[in-house]
């Protein structure tokens, strides 16, 4: 993983169209648009544009790509990309970012050297080339395969984005802009990475030292404590989990710690980090399984934010906690009805060893606590009902008060990460209740990522706490144009996002 490089920044331009030097100029283009819409463009190209519109060949329908060569020698494109944005009442920041993750991927099949793309759509015009530089940024990502036959692929192409061809100016405001979503952009890359990593490479261990290493890059500093300091801590729920594996556990701790900031608000990150999930002695199906190696994407979330917020200078402090285990079916392992005792003094009966997640983080929750948080969000690929609920397009969202979820809501809305409010009514917890300990550790299968969500705000100690399940975003399991298959990086960008949020500290 190459820690601490940085790829090339992503140019700003000003001024007409037609000044731009480039192998390929890419113009978002939307529904029912006169050819006009800018200027220049369909003469650029001797009508090729209006041919194409009224023919119908180029709908502008959302990821419709038209290439065509810019004739006009007063230009300096070679060829002009149109990319379908949709209606134009949809020309929102997220839509940008997906046909700039579009356009990204579809120029470097391409093989194009130089890029650029034309900022077009409403709203404030910094929000949109954040918006398009993360997404060209998402398209420079590389699942990295371990196929020994196949070329390295190709390069992405230098970008550059125009700003200025409708009198818009590139201010450093604008700059400054598209810089931040570089960097956001590659922080969320670099989760993917993580996240798309087989188990047999990224174990426990593995997981920690290189999520330690990119976040202590960027200046964070990390703490990364062993199967002894936490059991000093004495963590029963995350100790528990990791019995079945031979591989010892991790609890990775990040702190930023901006000089002069104040004591309070801390916010608070914890990410689930189960670095393979088999099940345990409740085991898992063997059909689909392997996919369950992601099952820590919510832990390589809160890192790789963690990079972001310390890169981007947030103002606040911030503390992440990402307990790591494989859950395995050892000789060890804890059985269905084993009682656990979690470090925060609750005692747990295990129903079922497959809902594992939930007790690591009531111990990572519990720690972020001791460690001064005042506003909690956990990051969590939880619950398949999760998935059932909401599908693979939205998070689940829960949490109290609800000011502080509605916080989380927006921000994650902004970034592309959408996500949706679940109730977390306390009746539900009724489902939990144990014989023999505080609760159980599932609520039978009604209502399964409330339940789990509930197990959860027992280790809140009442703290403002969101809790983001990401079972069906983390992984795309169906290619996009704007997205390729595999691990999609949600919430970083929400995260990191959150840091700069004015947080209301409670007396
Ligand atoms: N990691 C899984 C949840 C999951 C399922 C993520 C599908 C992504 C896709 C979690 O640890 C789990 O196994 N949850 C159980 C809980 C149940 C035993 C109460 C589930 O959802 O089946
Ligand atoms: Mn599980
Ligand atoms: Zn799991």
């Amino acid at each position: 993983m190459p820690v601490g490089t940085t790829s090339a920044p992503i140019a700003c331009a000003s001024g007409p169209l037609a000044a731009l030097d480039a192998d390929l100029l890419v113009v978002p283009w939307f529904e029912d648009e006169p050819t006009d819409a800018v200027p220049g463009v369909d003469a650029a190209v001797a009508g090729e544009l209006a041919r194409a519109l009224s023919s119908k060949e180029f709908r502008a329908a959302p990821y419709d790509l038209f290439l065509t060569p810019v004739v006009d020698g007063g230009w300096r494109a070679r060829r002009l990309g149109v990319i379908g944005g949709g209606r134009r009442a949809d020309a929102t920041p997220d839509r940008l970012r997906k046909l700039a993750s579009a356009a990204g991927l579809a120029a470097r099949r391409k093989r194009v050297g130089r890029a650029a793309f034309a900022i077009r759509g409403d709203g404030d015009l910094g929000n949109l080339a954040q918006a398009i530089a993360e997404g060209l940024t998402l398209a420079e990502f590389d699942g990295g395969t371990y196929k020994t036959g196949d070329p390295p692929p190709a390069p992405p192409p230098a970008w550059t984005i125009a700003v200025g061809w409708s009198n818009r100016q590139p201010d450093d405001r604008i700059v400054a802009r598209v810089a931040r979503g570089r960097v956001l952009g590659e922080c969320s890359n670099l989760a993917r990475g993580l996240a798309n990593e087989p188990g047999n490479t990224l174990t426990p261990r593995e997981f920690a030292a290189r999520a330690s290493a990119l976040a202590a890059d960027a200046g964070v500093r990390v703490d990364v404590l062993d199967e002894a300091r936490i059991t000093e801590l004495g963590m029963g729920l995350l100790l528990g989990v990791a019995r079945g594996s031979s591989e010892p556990p991790r609890l990775m701790v990040f702190h930023h710690e901006p000089p002069g900031a104040p004591q309070t608000p801390v916010l608070g990150l914890v990410g689930k980090g189960i670095t393979f999930d088999t099940g345990g002695i409740s085991i898992k199906p063997a059909d689909g399984m392997e996919r369950m190696k992601d099952d820590m994407a919510g832990g390589a979330a809160v890192a790789c934010a963690m990079r972001a917020i310390a890169l981007l200078n947030a103002p606040i402090r911030v503390v992440g906690v990402v307990p790591a285990t494989e859950n395995m079916p050892g000789g060890r392992a804890i059985k269905p009805g084993d009682i656990l005792r979690s470090a925060a003094g609750k005692t747990v009966e295990v129903i079922n060893t497959d809902a594992e997640g939930r007790l690591i983080l009531g111990d990572g929750l519990w720690y972020a606590r001791q460690l001064g948080a005042t506003h909690l969000v956990d990051v969590a690929t939880l619950t398949g009902a999760c998935v059932v609920a909401l599908g693979k397009i939205t998070s689940g969202l829960f949490g109290t008060p609800s000011e502080w979820v509605d916080t989380v809501r927006r921000v994650a809305d902004r970034e592309g990460d959408r996500a949706w409010p679940m109730p977390v009514f306390e009746e539900y917890f009724d489902q939990m209740k144990s014989e023999i300990a505080d609760f159980t550790n599932t609520g039978g299968r009604a209502a399964g990522s409330i339940t789990a969500a509930l197990f959860l705000k027992q280790f809140t100690g009442g703290l403002p706490w969101t809790h983001m399940d990401i079972a069906g975003t983390a992984w795309a399991d169906e290619e996009r144009p704007f997205m390729p298959k595999g691990a999609t990086g949600v919430a970083v960008r929400t995260l990191a996002e959150l840091a700069f949020e004015p947080l209301e500290v409670r007396s």
